[in-house]
Protein backbone atom coordinates (compact mmCIF):
# COMPACT_ATOMS: atom_id res chain seq x y z
CA UNK A 1 0.00 0.00 0.00
CA UNK A 2 1.45 3.39 -0.66
CA UNK A 3 2.43 6.60 1.94
CA UNK A 4 0.31 9.06 1.43
CA UNK A 5 1.14 12.96 2.88
CA UNK A 6 -1.96 15.29 2.69
CA UNK A 7 -1.33 18.70 3.86
CA UNK A 8 -3.88 20.97 3.53
CA UNK A 9 -3.94 25.44 3.02
CA UNK A 10 -3.38 26.46 6.68
CA UNK A 11 -6.22 28.83 7.79
CA UNK A 12 -5.00 32.22 9.05
CA UNK A 13 -5.10 32.63 13.07
CA UNK A 14 -7.33 35.36 12.99
CA UNK A 15 -11.08 34.12 13.49
CA UNK A 16 -13.18 31.16 12.49
CA UNK A 17 -13.37 30.87 8.90
CA UNK A 18 -16.79 30.79 6.83
CA UNK A 19 -18.04 27.51 5.11
CA UNK A 20 -16.30 29.36 1.62
CA UNK A 21 -12.55 28.66 3.19
CA UNK A 22 -13.55 25.42 4.94
CA UNK A 23 -14.65 24.02 1.38
CA UNK A 24 -11.57 25.34 -0.44
CA UNK A 25 -9.11 23.05 1.47
CA UNK A 26 -9.50 21.33 4.91
CA UNK A 27 -12.68 19.09 3.60
CA UNK A 28 -11.96 18.06 0.65
CA UNK A 29 -8.25 17.31 1.97
CA UNK A 30 -10.14 15.37 4.64
CA UNK A 31 -12.65 13.73 2.17
CA UNK A 32 -9.02 12.42 0.54
CA UNK A 33 -7.51 11.64 3.63
CA UNK A 34 -10.36 9.48 4.93
CA UNK A 35 -10.66 7.64 1.48
CA UNK A 36 -6.74 6.71 1.56
CA UNK A 37 -6.98 5.29 5.32
CA UNK A 38 -10.24 3.60 3.88
CA UNK A 39 -8.18 2.05 1.18
CA UNK A 40 -5.26 0.82 3.73
CA UNK A 41 -2.98 3.29 2.66
CA UNK A 42 -0.60 5.00 5.04
CA UNK A 43 -1.16 8.53 5.75
CA UNK A 44 -0.31 11.27 7.46
CA UNK A 45 -2.43 13.94 6.97
CA UNK A 46 -1.56 17.83 8.32
CA UNK A 47 -2.87 20.88 9.12
CA UNK A 48 -2.21 24.18 11.24
CA UNK A 49 -2.64 27.17 11.98
CA UNK A 50 -1.07 29.72 10.26
CA UNK A 51 -0.40 32.56 13.33
CA UNK A 52 1.96 35.20 11.69
CA UNK A 53 1.85 37.99 9.69
CA UNK A 54 -0.37 40.85 9.62
CA UNK A 55 -3.84 38.76 9.88
CA UNK A 56 -2.77 37.97 13.01
CA UNK A 57 -1.76 41.22 14.29
CA UNK A 58 -4.33 43.00 12.99
CA UNK A 59 -6.94 40.88 14.64
CA UNK A 60 -5.24 40.68 17.71
CA UNK A 61 -4.94 44.40 17.92
CA UNK A 62 -8.95 44.58 17.06
CA UNK A 63 -9.66 41.99 19.70
CA UNK A 64 -7.58 44.23 22.24
CA UNK A 65 -5.74 41.45 23.19
CA UNK A 66 -1.25 40.39 23.05
CA UNK A 67 -0.96 38.74 19.65
CA UNK A 68 0.42 35.50 21.58
CA UNK A 69 -2.68 34.72 23.92
CA UNK A 70 -5.02 36.22 20.78
CA UNK A 71 -3.22 33.23 19.16
CA UNK A 72 -3.15 30.59 21.46
CA UNK A 73 -6.85 30.96 22.32
CA UNK A 74 -8.18 31.17 18.57
CA UNK A 75 -6.01 27.87 18.15
CA UNK A 76 -8.12 25.94 20.31
CA UNK A 77 -11.25 27.24 19.11
CA UNK A 78 -10.40 26.05 15.51
CA UNK A 79 -9.01 23.34 17.01
CA UNK A 80 -12.82 22.27 18.57
CA UNK A 81 -14.37 23.53 15.09
CA UNK A 82 -12.23 20.98 13.71
CA UNK A 83 -13.17 18.33 15.72
CA UNK A 84 -17.01 19.71 15.22
CA UNK A 85 -16.91 19.09 11.39
CA UNK A 86 -14.72 15.81 11.92
CA UNK A 87 -11.37 17.00 9.92
CA UNK A 88 -9.09 14.08 10.95
CA UNK A 89 -5.99 15.49 11.08
CA UNK A 90 -3.04 13.51 12.14
CA UNK A 91 -1.73 16.96 13.99
CA UNK A 92 -3.45 20.12 14.03
CA UNK A 93 -0.25 22.54 14.14
CA UNK A 94 0.76 25.87 14.97
CA UNK A 95 3.20 27.94 12.63
CA UNK A 96 4.19 29.58 15.79
CA UNK A 97 5.42 26.46 17.24
CA UNK A 98 9.54 26.11 17.90
CA UNK A 99 9.70 23.79 15.80
CA UNK A 100 8.73 26.26 13.24
CA UNK A 101 11.07 28.91 14.04
CA UNK A 102 14.59 26.66 14.39
CA UNK A 103 13.28 24.77 10.32
CA UNK A 104 12.32 28.69 8.94
CA UNK A 105 15.55 29.96 10.57
CA UNK A 106 17.31 26.98 8.70
CA UNK A 107 16.22 26.85 5.64
CA UNK A 108 17.10 30.92 5.62
CA UNK A 109 20.14 30.13 6.55
CA UNK A 110 20.50 27.33 3.58
CA UNK A 111 19.37 29.92 1.06
CA UNK A 112 21.51 32.78 2.38
CA UNK A 113 24.41 30.30 1.81
CA UNK A 114 23.63 29.46 -1.72
CA UNK A 115 23.66 32.84 -2.50
CA UNK A 116 20.07 32.99 -2.87
CA UNK A 117 19.20 35.87 -0.42
CA UNK A 118 19.97 39.71 -1.21
CA UNK A 119 19.66 42.77 1.02
CA UNK A 120 17.53 45.30 -0.77
CA UNK A 121 16.64 48.48 0.13
CA UNK A 122 12.96 49.13 -0.95
CA UNK A 123 10.14 52.20 -0.71
CA UNK A 124 8.15 50.89 1.71
CA UNK A 125 4.61 52.90 2.63
CA UNK A 126 4.90 54.54 6.38
CA UNK A 127 1.96 56.24 8.02
CA UNK A 128 2.85 59.06 9.95
CA UNK A 129 -0.43 58.77 11.78
CA UNK A 130 0.09 55.08 12.99
CA UNK A 131 3.54 55.64 13.54
CA UNK A 132 4.94 52.68 11.76
CA UNK A 133 5.10 50.84 8.09
CA UNK A 134 2.07 49.43 6.37
CA UNK A 135 2.91 45.88 4.83
CA UNK A 136 1.05 43.75 3.20
CA UNK A 137 -2.26 43.96 5.03
CA UNK A 138 -1.72 46.74 6.96
CA UNK A 139 -2.79 48.89 3.70
CA UNK A 140 -5.69 48.98 1.67
CA UNK A 141 -7.11 50.26 -1.59
CA UNK A 142 -7.78 49.59 -4.99
CA UNK A 143 -6.35 46.76 -7.30
CA UNK A 144 -4.49 47.84 -10.08
CA UNK A 145 -4.82 45.08 -12.23
CA UNK A 146 -8.83 44.43 -11.73
CA UNK A 147 -10.14 47.70 -9.71
CA UNK A 148 -11.54 45.46 -6.79
CA UNK A 149 -11.79 48.09 -4.22
CA UNK A 150 -10.64 46.50 -1.09
CA UNK A 151 -7.63 44.69 -2.00
CA UNK A 152 -4.96 44.22 0.23
CA UNK A 153 -1.10 45.26 0.37
CA UNK A 154 0.02 42.12 -0.39
CA UNK A 155 -2.53 40.33 -2.81
CA UNK A 156 -5.85 41.03 -4.11
CA UNK A 157 -8.17 38.46 -3.25
CA UNK A 158 -10.60 39.12 -5.85
CA UNK A 159 -7.92 38.36 -8.63
CA UNK A 160 -5.09 36.60 -7.07
CA UNK A 161 -2.59 39.33 -8.24
CA UNK A 162 0.29 39.23 -5.32
CA UNK A 163 0.63 43.10 -5.18
CA UNK A 164 3.28 45.32 -3.25
CA UNK A 165 1.54 48.23 -0.97
CA UNK A 166 3.19 50.50 -3.26
CA UNK A 167 1.05 49.36 -6.22
CA UNK A 168 -2.13 50.26 -3.99
CA UNK A 169 -4.10 53.01 -5.74
CA UNK A 170 -5.71 55.14 -3.58
CA UNK A 171 -4.20 53.45 -0.36
CA UNK A 172 -5.67 53.92 3.14
CA UNK A 173 -3.96 52.26 6.13
CA UNK A 174 -6.24 49.59 7.47
CA UNK A 175 -5.47 50.10 11.55
CA UNK A 176 -6.39 54.11 10.98
CA UNK A 177 -7.59 54.32 8.13
CA UNK A 178 -5.09 56.89 7.50
CA UNK A 179 -4.82 58.21 3.82
CA UNK A 180 -1.76 60.79 4.36
CA UNK A 181 0.76 57.73 3.33
CA UNK A 182 4.22 58.45 2.60
CA UNK A 183 7.41 56.52 0.79
CA UNK A 184 9.91 55.73 3.11
CA UNK A 185 13.46 53.43 2.56
CA UNK A 186 13.90 50.57 4.30
CA UNK A 187 16.14 47.22 4.12
CA UNK A 188 15.07 44.16 3.75
CA UNK A 189 15.42 40.35 2.07
CA UNK A 190 14.46 39.06 -0.84
CA UNK A 191 14.19 35.90 -1.78
CA UNK A 192 15.62 35.74 -5.60
CA UNK A 193 13.36 33.66 -6.76
CA UNK A 194 13.61 34.71 -10.19
CA UNK A 195 17.13 32.85 -10.46
CA UNK A 196 14.92 29.52 -10.27
CA UNK A 197 12.66 30.37 -13.06
CA UNK A 198 14.00 27.88 -15.37
CA UNK A 199 14.14 25.02 -12.77
CA UNK A 200 10.14 25.80 -11.70
CA UNK A 201 9.41 26.16 -15.32
CA UNK A 202 10.48 22.60 -15.79
CA UNK A 203 9.30 20.90 -12.51
CA UNK A 204 5.85 22.45 -13.33
CA UNK A 205 6.21 21.34 -17.34
CA UNK A 206 6.52 17.68 -15.38
CA UNK A 207 3.83 17.61 -13.71
CA UNK A 208 1.56 16.63 -16.33
CA UNK A 209 -1.68 15.46 -14.38
CA UNK A 210 -2.14 18.68 -12.20
CA UNK A 211 -5.63 20.63 -12.68
CA UNK A 212 -5.66 23.30 -15.31
CA UNK A 213 -6.36 25.48 -12.69
CA UNK A 214 -3.15 25.20 -10.74
CA UNK A 215 -0.57 25.16 -13.56
CA UNK A 216 -2.98 28.55 -15.49
CA UNK A 217 -1.81 29.82 -12.40
CA UNK A 218 1.53 29.07 -11.83
CA UNK A 219 2.13 29.74 -15.48
CA UNK A 220 0.93 33.10 -15.30
CA UNK A 221 3.28 34.56 -12.46
CA UNK A 222 5.98 32.23 -13.85
CA UNK A 223 5.53 33.94 -17.74
CA UNK A 224 3.46 37.22 -17.40
CA UNK A 225 5.02 40.45 -17.36
CA UNK A 226 8.85 40.75 -16.06
CA UNK A 227 8.37 36.96 -15.22
CA UNK A 228 8.87 35.86 -12.09
CA UNK A 229 9.86 38.50 -9.23
CA UNK A 230 11.61 38.16 -6.60
CA UNK A 231 9.54 38.37 -3.16
CA UNK A 232 10.42 40.53 0.20
CA UNK A 233 10.63 37.77 2.77
CA UNK A 234 11.27 40.55 5.92
CA UNK A 235 8.97 42.45 7.12
CA UNK A 236 8.69 45.40 9.62
CA UNK A 237 7.24 43.73 12.32
CA UNK A 238 7.09 42.77 15.69
CA UNK A 239 5.33 39.73 15.46
CA UNK A 240 6.51 36.32 13.81
CA UNK A 241 9.65 34.50 12.92
CA UNK A 242 12.88 36.41 13.85
CA UNK A 243 14.97 36.89 10.93
CA UNK A 244 18.01 35.44 11.96
CA UNK A 245 20.22 32.39 10.17
CA UNK A 246 20.35 29.17 12.36
CA UNK A 247 20.40 31.69 15.01
CA UNK A 248 23.07 34.15 13.79
CA UNK A 249 22.23 37.38 12.72
CA UNK A 250 21.68 39.02 9.78
CA UNK A 251 23.45 42.50 9.81
CA UNK A 252 20.99 45.10 9.87
CA UNK A 253 17.65 42.81 9.66
CA UNK A 254 17.71 42.94 13.66
CA UNK A 255 14.07 43.54 15.05
CA UNK A 256 12.49 41.81 11.87
CA UNK A 257 10.97 39.06 11.57
CA UNK A 258 10.22 36.60 8.25
CA UNK A 259 7.60 37.43 6.14
CA UNK A 260 4.16 35.14 6.69
CA UNK A 261 4.38 33.18 3.64
CA UNK A 262 7.90 32.68 3.78
CA UNK A 263 7.43 30.50 7.16
CA UNK A 264 3.79 29.18 6.71
CA UNK A 265 4.15 26.89 4.04
CA UNK A 266 7.29 25.67 5.84
CA UNK A 267 4.94 25.01 8.91
CA UNK A 268 3.88 22.14 6.52
CA UNK A 269 6.94 20.13 7.75
CA UNK A 270 7.59 21.28 10.99
CA UNK A 271 3.93 20.53 11.94
CA UNK A 272 5.05 17.08 11.04
CA UNK A 273 7.39 17.36 13.34
CA UNK A 274 5.28 18.45 15.87
CA UNK A 275 3.28 15.36 15.18
CA UNK A 276 6.04 13.31 15.83
CA UNK A 277 6.91 14.91 19.28
CA UNK A 278 3.42 15.05 20.19
CA UNK A 279 3.68 10.74 19.75
CA UNK A 280 7.01 10.38 20.94
CA UNK A 281 8.29 9.44 18.02
CA UNK A 282 12.12 10.57 16.63
CA UNK A 283 12.85 13.05 14.06
CA UNK A 284 13.11 9.96 11.46
CA UNK A 285 9.51 9.23 11.96
CA UNK A 286 8.63 12.38 10.12
CA UNK A 287 11.50 13.01 8.13
CA UNK A 288 10.55 9.49 6.07
CA UNK A 289 7.98 11.85 5.16
CA UNK A 290 9.47 14.63 4.28
CA UNK A 291 12.78 13.75 3.51
CA UNK A 292 13.75 11.59 -0.16
CA UNK A 293 16.94 10.60 1.74
CA UNK A 294 15.38 9.26 4.70
CA UNK A 295 12.38 7.20 2.50
CA UNK A 296 10.02 10.33 1.61
CA UNK A 297 10.84 9.31 -2.20
CA UNK A 298 8.07 6.85 -2.06
CA UNK A 299 5.60 9.02 -0.26
CA UNK A 300 3.06 10.91 -2.93
CA UNK A 301 2.42 14.25 -1.50
CA UNK A 302 -0.90 16.06 -2.18
CA UNK A 303 -1.77 19.84 -1.64
CA UNK A 304 -4.90 21.10 -1.22
CA UNK A 305 -5.81 24.84 -1.22
CA UNK A 306 -7.78 27.78 -2.68
CA UNK A 307 -7.15 29.97 -5.62
CA UNK A 308 -5.52 32.36 -4.82
CA UNK A 309 -2.40 30.64 -2.43
CA UNK A 310 -1.73 28.55 -5.42
CA UNK A 311 1.30 31.09 -6.55
CA UNK A 312 2.88 30.18 -3.19
CA UNK A 313 2.68 26.75 -3.38
CA UNK A 314 3.74 26.63 -6.60
CA UNK A 315 6.69 28.92 -6.83
CA UNK A 316 7.68 30.40 -3.85
CA UNK A 317 7.73 27.50 -1.81
CA UNK A 318 9.48 25.02 -3.90
CA UNK A 319 11.54 27.65 -4.63
CA UNK A 320 12.60 27.98 -0.92
CA UNK A 321 13.16 23.88 -1.12
CA UNK A 322 14.75 23.13 -4.10
CA UNK A 323 17.03 26.77 -3.57
CA UNK A 324 18.11 24.73 0.03
CA UNK A 325 20.04 22.05 -1.66
CA UNK A 326 18.87 19.93 0.68
CA UNK A 327 16.70 16.77 0.09
CA UNK A 328 13.15 17.77 0.91
CA UNK A 329 10.20 16.28 -0.78
CA UNK A 330 8.56 18.66 -3.14
CA UNK A 331 4.72 18.50 -3.75
CA UNK A 332 3.29 15.89 -6.31
CA UNK A 333 -0.44 16.94 -6.85
CA UNK A 334 -1.98 20.47 -6.17
CA UNK A 335 -5.53 20.27 -5.57
CA UNK A 336 -6.93 23.97 -6.00
CA UNK A 337 -10.55 25.52 -5.47
CA UNK A 338 -12.05 28.53 -6.94
CA UNK A 339 -14.27 30.20 -4.71
CA UNK A 340 -17.90 29.43 -3.20
CA UNK A 341 -19.72 32.60 -3.33
CA UNK A 342 -23.00 33.12 -0.63
CA UNK A 343 -26.48 33.68 -1.92
CA UNK A 344 -25.88 35.94 -4.51
CA UNK A 345 -22.67 37.67 -3.09
CA UNK A 346 -19.68 36.86 -1.65
CA UNK A 347 -19.25 36.18 2.50
CA UNK A 348 -18.36 39.17 4.27
CA UNK A 349 -17.19 38.87 7.59
CA UNK A 350 -17.31 42.34 8.24
CA UNK A 351 -20.70 42.33 6.88
CA UNK A 352 -21.44 38.82 8.95
CA UNK A 353 -22.45 37.72 5.68
CA UNK A 354 -22.84 34.28 5.55
CA UNK A 355 -22.60 31.14 7.17
CA UNK A 356 -19.66 30.52 9.81
CA UNK A 357 -17.93 27.15 10.99
CA UNK A 358 -19.56 28.03 14.51
CA UNK A 359 -23.11 29.20 13.24
CA UNK A 360 -23.17 26.02 10.91
CA UNK A 361 -22.98 23.36 13.78
CA UNK A 362 -25.41 25.32 16.11
CA UNK A 363 -27.59 24.82 12.79
CA UNK A 364 -27.74 21.11 12.23
CA UNK A 365 -24.83 18.40 12.44
CA UNK A 366 -21.50 18.21 10.50
CA UNK A 367 -22.54 15.49 8.27
CA UNK A 368 -25.52 17.93 6.62
CA UNK A 369 -22.91 20.53 6.00
CA UNK A 370 -20.04 17.86 4.67
CA UNK A 371 -22.55 16.66 2.12
CA UNK A 372 -23.99 19.68 0.66
CA UNK A 373 -20.20 21.52 0.42
CA UNK A 374 -18.83 18.75 -1.11
CA UNK A 375 -20.68 17.63 -3.27
CA UNK A 376 -20.97 21.51 -3.95
CA UNK A 377 -17.62 21.89 -4.40
CA UNK A 378 -16.36 24.92 -6.26
CA UNK A 379 -14.01 22.90 -8.76
CA UNK A 380 -14.25 24.04 -12.44
CA UNK A 381 -15.79 27.57 -11.45
CA UNK A 382 -16.97 29.52 -8.30
CA UNK A 383 -20.00 27.81 -6.94
CA UNK A 384 -22.75 29.14 -4.82
CA UNK A 385 -24.48 28.32 -1.36
CA UNK A 386 -27.80 29.35 -1.49
CA UNK A 387 -30.53 28.30 1.16
CA UNK A 388 -32.74 26.74 -1.53
CA UNK A 389 -30.02 24.64 -2.90
CA UNK A 390 -29.05 23.58 0.63
CA UNK A 391 -32.80 22.66 1.60
CA UNK A 392 -33.27 20.59 -1.46
CA UNK A 393 -30.18 18.39 -1.67
CA UNK A 394 -30.31 17.70 1.98
CA UNK A 395 -33.66 16.86 1.83
CA UNK A 396 -33.43 14.32 -1.41
CA UNK A 397 -29.89 12.96 -1.02
CA UNK A 398 -30.00 12.82 2.05
CA UNK A 399 -33.02 12.30 3.89
CA UNK A 400 -35.11 10.71 1.17
CA UNK A 401 -32.47 8.97 -0.55
CA UNK A 402 -30.20 7.05 1.68
CA UNK A 403 -32.07 8.04 5.18
CA UNK A 404 -35.19 6.96 4.09
CA UNK A 405 -33.99 3.46 2.53
CA UNK A 406 -32.35 2.78 5.81
CA UNK A 407 -34.91 3.42 7.76
CA UNK A 408 -37.40 1.78 5.64
CA UNK A 409 -35.72 -0.96 5.19
CA UNK A 410 -34.49 -1.96 9.14
CA UNK A 411 -38.48 -0.80 10.10
CA UNK A 412 -39.73 -3.48 7.52
CA UNK A 413 -37.87 -6.21 8.53
CA UNK A 414 -38.23 -5.83 12.29
CA UNK A 415 -41.77 -5.80 11.86
CA UNK A 416 -41.94 -8.60 9.52
CA UNK A 417 -38.95 -10.52 11.07
CA UNK A 418 -37.87 -9.14 14.00
CA UNK A 419 -33.96 -6.86 14.59
CA UNK A 420 -31.94 -9.94 13.29
CA UNK A 421 -31.36 -10.71 9.29
CA UNK A 422 -33.47 -12.74 7.74
CA UNK A 423 -33.09 -16.54 6.64
CA UNK A 424 -34.51 -18.11 3.54
CA UNK A 425 -35.12 -17.82 -0.06
CA UNK A 426 -32.52 -16.57 -2.73
CA UNK A 427 -31.61 -14.01 -5.04
CA UNK A 428 -31.78 -14.04 -8.41
CA UNK A 429 -31.18 -11.99 -11.83
CA UNK A 430 -32.91 -8.75 -9.95
CA UNK A 431 -30.57 -8.96 -7.25
CA UNK A 432 -27.55 -9.56 -9.78
CA UNK A 433 -28.53 -6.69 -11.97
CA UNK A 434 -28.14 -4.79 -8.42
CA UNK A 435 -24.73 -6.03 -8.09
CA UNK A 436 -23.81 -5.14 -11.85
CA UNK A 437 -25.59 -1.34 -11.48
CA UNK A 438 -23.52 -1.12 -7.77
CA UNK A 439 -20.29 -2.19 -9.36
CA UNK A 440 -19.85 -0.01 -12.08
CA UNK A 441 -21.04 3.12 -9.75
CA UNK A 442 -18.60 2.12 -7.49
CA UNK A 443 -15.37 1.64 -9.70
CA UNK A 444 -16.90 5.21 -11.28
CA UNK A 445 -16.51 6.02 -7.34
CA UNK A 446 -12.51 5.01 -6.81
CA UNK A 447 -11.18 6.19 -9.81
CA UNK A 448 -12.61 9.74 -9.75
CA UNK A 449 -12.10 9.63 -5.48
CA UNK A 450 -8.29 9.05 -6.25
CA UNK A 451 -8.38 11.45 -9.02
CA UNK A 452 -9.62 14.09 -6.20
CA UNK A 453 -12.93 14.84 -8.45
CA UNK A 454 -15.13 15.75 -5.24
CA UNK A 455 -17.92 16.84 -7.29
CA UNK A 456 -18.26 13.65 -9.20
CA UNK A 457 -17.18 11.64 -6.52
CA UNK A 458 -20.54 12.43 -4.91
CA UNK A 459 -22.20 11.78 -7.52
CA UNK A 460 -21.20 8.19 -8.12
CA UNK A 461 -21.75 7.84 -4.30
CA UNK A 462 -25.43 8.82 -4.65
CA UNK A 463 -25.70 7.22 -7.58
CA UNK A 464 -24.78 4.22 -5.46
CA UNK A 465 -27.97 5.15 -3.41
CA UNK A 466 -30.18 5.53 -5.80
CA UNK A 467 -29.74 2.10 -7.18
CA UNK A 468 -30.63 0.73 -3.87
CA UNK A 469 -33.92 2.55 -3.69
CA UNK A 470 -34.67 1.92 -7.22
CA UNK A 471 -34.03 -1.82 -6.84
CA UNK A 472 -36.47 -2.32 -3.56
CA UNK A 473 -39.06 -0.01 -5.47
CA UNK A 474 -39.27 -2.98 -7.86
CA UNK A 475 -38.49 -5.73 -5.65
CA UNK A 476 -40.90 -4.24 -2.96
CA UNK A 477 -40.37 -7.09 -0.42
CA UNK A 478 -43.19 -5.74 1.66
CA UNK A 479 -45.63 -7.09 -1.15
CA UNK A 480 -43.66 -10.15 -2.19
CA UNK A 481 -44.20 -10.65 1.88
CA UNK A 482 -47.57 -11.39 1.04
CA UNK A 483 -47.36 -14.51 -0.95
CA UNK A 484 -43.28 -15.34 -0.89
CA UNK A 485 -42.18 -14.38 2.46
CA UNK A 486 -38.83 -16.36 2.18
CA UNK A 487 -38.15 -14.05 -1.12
CA UNK A 488 -38.70 -11.16 1.13
CA UNK A 489 -36.19 -12.62 3.22
CA UNK A 490 -33.44 -12.88 1.07
CA UNK A 491 -34.59 -9.84 -0.67
CA UNK A 492 -34.19 -7.81 2.90
CA UNK A 493 -30.99 -9.44 4.01
CA UNK A 494 -29.62 -8.18 0.93
CA UNK A 495 -30.57 -4.89 1.59
CA UNK A 496 -29.37 -5.43 5.21
CA UNK A 497 -25.70 -5.79 4.08
CA UNK A 498 -26.18 -3.36 1.26
CA UNK A 499 -26.68 -0.31 3.65
CA UNK A 500 -23.98 -1.47 5.60
CA UNK A 501 -21.25 -0.88 2.36
CA UNK A 502 -22.96 2.24 1.88
CA UNK A 503 -22.16 3.33 5.86
CA UNK A 504 -18.73 2.12 4.62
CA UNK A 505 -17.76 3.89 1.13
CA UNK A 506 -20.11 6.97 2.47
CA UNK A 507 -17.71 7.45 5.58
CA UNK A 508 -15.31 10.45 3.81
CA UNK A 509 -18.17 12.08 2.97
CA UNK A 510 -20.40 11.74 5.93
CA UNK A 511 -18.43 10.03 8.76
CA UNK A 512 -21.18 10.19 11.45
CA UNK A 513 -23.97 8.64 9.97
CA UNK A 514 -21.71 6.21 8.62
CA UNK A 515 -20.68 5.64 12.41
CA UNK A 516 -24.40 5.58 13.54
CA UNK A 517 -25.44 3.23 10.60
CA UNK A 518 -22.92 0.54 11.33
CA UNK A 519 -23.56 0.56 15.27
CA UNK A 520 -26.92 0.18 14.39
CA UNK A 521 -26.18 -3.04 12.14
CA UNK A 522 -23.91 -4.23 15.13
CA UNK A 523 -20.33 -4.40 12.54
CA UNK A 524 -17.72 -2.86 12.94
CA UNK A 525 -15.68 -4.71 9.96
CA UNK A 526 -14.94 -1.33 8.08
CA UNK A 527 -12.69 -3.04 4.90
CA UNK A 528 -13.58 -1.80 1.87
CA UNK A 529 -15.70 -3.74 -0.54
CA UNK A 530 -13.09 -5.10 -3.11
CA UNK A 531 -15.27 -7.94 -3.60
CA UNK A 532 -18.62 -6.27 -3.56
CA UNK A 533 -20.79 -9.69 -3.20
CA UNK A 534 -18.76 -10.96 -0.98
CA UNK A 535 -19.42 -7.68 1.11
CA UNK A 536 -23.21 -7.79 0.46
CA UNK A 537 -22.92 -11.54 1.88
CA UNK A 538 -21.43 -10.00 5.59
CA UNK A 539 -24.22 -10.19 7.53
CA UNK A 540 -25.42 -13.13 8.05
CA UNK A 541 -28.84 -14.47 8.90
CA UNK A 542 -29.91 -14.27 12.58
CA UNK A 543 -27.31 -11.17 13.21
CA UNK A 544 -29.11 -8.71 15.34
CA UNK A 545 -29.50 -5.45 14.49
CA UNK A 546 -31.33 -2.44 15.34
CA UNK A 547 -33.43 0.73 13.96
CA UNK A 548 -31.70 3.57 13.84
CA UNK A 549 -33.12 7.46 14.85
CA UNK A 550 -34.06 9.12 11.84
CA UNK A 551 -30.83 9.72 10.20
CA UNK A 552 -31.58 12.87 8.79
CA UNK A 553 -34.10 15.73 9.70
CA UNK A 554 -35.77 17.33 6.46
CA UNK A 555 -35.06 21.00 6.63
CA UNK A 556 -38.33 23.20 6.76
CA UNK A 557 -39.59 25.90 4.62
CA UNK A 558 -39.84 28.09 8.21
CA UNK A 559 -36.06 27.44 9.31
CA UNK A 560 -34.96 27.78 5.41
CA UNK A 561 -36.77 31.41 5.62
CA UNK A 562 -35.56 32.21 9.17
CA UNK A 563 -32.29 31.27 7.90
CA UNK A 564 -31.74 33.15 5.02
CA UNK A 565 -32.73 36.61 7.25
CA UNK A 566 -30.37 35.47 9.93
CA UNK A 567 -27.51 35.27 7.68
CA UNK A 568 -28.04 37.76 5.04
CA UNK A 569 -26.26 40.16 6.68
CA UNK A 570 -26.35 44.25 7.20
CA UNK A 571 -24.69 44.23 10.86
CA UNK A 572 -21.70 44.03 11.31
CA UNK A 573 -20.81 40.41 13.91
CA UNK A 574 -17.53 40.14 12.87
CA UNK A 575 -16.34 39.64 16.25
CA UNK A 576 -14.41 36.27 16.52
CA UNK A 577 -14.98 35.87 12.58
CA UNK A 578 -12.86 36.15 9.93
N1 LIG B 1 -3.21 31.34 5.62
C1 LIG B 1 -3.19 31.33 4.19
C2 LIG B 1 -4.58 31.66 3.66
O1 LIG B 1 -5.54 31.46 4.37
C3 LIG B 1 -2.77 30.00 3.64
C4 LIG B 1 -1.42 29.57 4.09
S1 LIG B 1 -1.00 28.11 3.36
C5 LIG B 1 0.61 27.89 3.74
O2 LIG B 1 -4.69 32.12 2.55
F1 LIG B 1 1.16 27.24 2.85
F2 LIG B 1 1.23 29.00 3.83
F3 LIG B 1 0.71 27.31 4.83
ZN1 LIG C 1 -7.45 42.47 -8.42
Amino acid sequence: MARILITSALPYINGIKHLGNLVGSQLPADLYARYCRARGHEVVFICATDEHGTPAELAAAKAGQPVAEYCKQMHAIQTDLAHGFRLSFDHYGRSSSARNYALTQHLAARLGQAGLIEEVSEEQVYSPTDGRFLPDRYIEGTCPNCGYERARGDQCENCTKQLDPTDLINPRSAVSGATDLEVRATRHLFLRQSTLRDTLDRWIDSQTSWPVLTTSIAKKWLHDGDGLQDRGITRDLDWGVPAQFDGAPWQGMEGKVFYVWFDAPIEYIAATAEWADANGLDDAAWQRWWRTDMGAGDVRYVQFMGKDNVPFHTLSFPATLIGSGEPWKLVDYIKSFNYLNYDGGQFSTSLGRGVFMDQALELLPADYWRWWLLSHAPENSDAEFTWENFQTSVNKDLADVLGNLVSRVTKFCRSKFGETVPEGGQTGPRELELMNVLAGHLASYETRMEAIEVRKSAQSLRAMWVAGNEYLQEAAPWSTFKTDPDQAAAQIRLALNLIRVYAIVARPFIPDTSVRIMAALASDDWSWPDDLAAALDILPAGHGFTVPDVLFAKITEDQRTEWEARFAGGTDQSGQRG
